[in-house]
C-alpha cells in the first residue's frame, strides 16, 4: 500500500535510522543494495546522505544514471537485505536472482521494492570530495511514498498491530532490530 509523502515529511522517513535498499537503473541494468548508513541532511528541499562504497555495482549505476531510489525493508524482507547486501549485481541481476517484485516510481522510473513500508527517489548532488574521501553520496528527494498504516500525517506510528510494517535497524552479523517500543516525551 503507496501512500504520497509531501517532500517537506521526506527527511522523516529516514530520520530514525533505518536500514534502506538502495536501487539504481542505467542503460539497461537495474540494481539493488543493503545500506545501514544513511541519514537527512535538509529539510527544504529534502536531502539524504547515504554511503554507497566505490566497489559497488549501485555506485558505478548511481553515477552514471545520476538517480537512485532508497526502499524502506520490513521484517519479511530482513533476509533479503542480507542477500542483496552479500552479493553483487555485477554478478548478475539481482532482481531475477532474489526474486525482488518492483513497481516503477512515479517521477524517475527506479525500482520501488514491493513489501517495503517507505520509498523515496533522489536526484544526484555531485560532491566530488565527499563522494571521494568518504564514499558519501547525496540525493535531493523528488517523490515520497509510505505505506499509510505506519506512516500517515508525515509520522511513523510503531505500533503492536503493524509490527509487520516495521522498518530494519542493522545492528551487525545479519541481526536487526525493530522499533518494538515508542517513547513519548512531555513538555
Ligand atoms: C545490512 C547491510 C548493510 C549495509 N550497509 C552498507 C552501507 O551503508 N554502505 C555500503 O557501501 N555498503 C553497505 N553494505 C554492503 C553492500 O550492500 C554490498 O557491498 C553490496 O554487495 C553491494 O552490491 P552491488 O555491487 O550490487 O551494488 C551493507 C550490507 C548489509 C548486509
Amino acid at each position: 500500500m503507496q501512500q504520497p509523502v509531501a517532500l517537506e515529511h521526506a527527511s522523516r522517513l529516514v530520520n530514525h535510522g533505518p536500514t534502506v535498499l538502495v536501487t539504481t537503473a542505467h542503460g539497461g541494468r537495474r540494481n539493488v543494495m543493503a545500506a545501514a548508513w544513511s541519514m537527512p541532511v535538509e529539510f527544504t528541499p529534502p536531502r539524504i546522505a547515504v554511503v554507497v562504497d566505490k566497489a559497488t555495482l549501485t555506485r558505478e549505476l548511481l553515477v552514471a544514471s545520476g538517480h537512485f531510489a532508497l526502499c524502506l525493508p520490513t521484517p519479511a524482507l530482513a533476509d533479503l537485505c542480507l542477500a542483496v547486501g552479500s552479493d553483487s549485481g555485477r554478478d548478475g541481476d539481482k532482481f531475477a536472482r532474489h526474486g525482488v517484485a518492483a513497481t516503477p516510481g512515479p517521477v524517475l522510473g527506479l525500482p520501488w521494492i514491493e513489501g517495503c513500508s517507505a520509498w523515496l527517489e533522489l536526484r544526484r548532488l555531485p560532491e566530488p570530495h565527499a563522494e571521494q574521501a568518504y564514499d558519501t553520496v547525496f540525493g535531493e528527494v523528488v517523490a515520497a511514498a509510505a505505506d499509510p498504516r505506519v506512516f500517515a500525517g508525515g509520522r511513523w506510528s510503531f505500533r503492536d498491530d503493524n509490527a509487520d510494517l516495521h522498518t530494519l535497524h542493522h545492528l551487525g552479523g545479519g541481526q536487526f532490530a525493530v522499533p518494538s517500543r515508542v517513547v513519548q516525551a512531555r513538555r
